[in-house]
């Protein structure tokens, strides 16, 4: 069976949680396409050349979750070239086997426009900032900057910038807890596993 749910948003917002809270639950194998960024971002030299020989060993690293991890995968996620080489491999990914969640900026968009599920999940910057705050640590006005320049980043790029699909269902996470969120996201993909 072929089955993919697309989850986007913007940094914190929940997406790595509810993502895989759903491949847990369904059985689907997750992808988390920030990763993929995240490791061209970090082992520096020429970026297109990092995405077009990325291995499984550049994924593994144990810095990939800082956050300036994170605004070095949002910087040369801006270069078309850098996208393309990632292309392929998401793409392969998403029509894998029994089934796939992959959660990042532009799965519903471009990746994976035919996906079954596609959901949407934001929350407002101060409790996104406060999240990852509560993860990272240091001061949380700073963190809130942080979130700020990468949103501003992810939804301004040229290519592929961050946006909900028009068909995606949006999930506000503001306002409920990740449990909640969860709920919703597992009955909106049993709504879409219904023949
Ligand atoms: O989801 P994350 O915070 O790990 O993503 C890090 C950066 O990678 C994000 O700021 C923008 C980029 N990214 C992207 O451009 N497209 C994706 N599908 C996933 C991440």
């Amino acid at each position: 069976m072929q089955f993919t749910v697309a989850l986007d948003g913007p940094a914190a917002a929940g997406k790595g949680t509810i993502s895989k809270a759903l491949a847990r639950h369904f059985g689907f194998a997750h992808l988390d396409t920030g990763l993929l960024y995240r490791a061209v971002g970090a082992k520096g030299g020429d970026p297109v050349t990092a995405a077009r020989g990325l291995t499984q060993a550049d994924l593994a690293r144990e810095d990939l979750r800082s956050l300036e991890a994170g605004a070095a995968a949002s910087r040369v996620a801006t270069i078309p070239e850098v996208r393309q080489a990632l292309v392929r491999f998401q793409r392969d990914f998403a029509r894998r086997d029994g089934g796939a969640v992959l959660d990042g900026r532009d799965i519903g968009t471009v990746i994976c426009p035919n996906a079954e599920v596609k959901i949407f999940v934001t929350a407002s910057p101060e409790i996104r900032a406060h999240r990852r705050w509560l993860e990272v640590g240091g001061e949380e006005a700073d963190v809130l900057v942080q979130v700020r320049e990468r949103d501003a980043r992810d939804m301004n790029r040229a290519d592929a910038p961050l946006k909900p699909a028009f068909d995606a269902v949006m999930l506000d996470t503001t306002a409920m807890s990740i449990d909640d969120a969860t709920r919703i996201a597992i009955s909106l993909v049993e709504a879409g596993l219904r023949p």
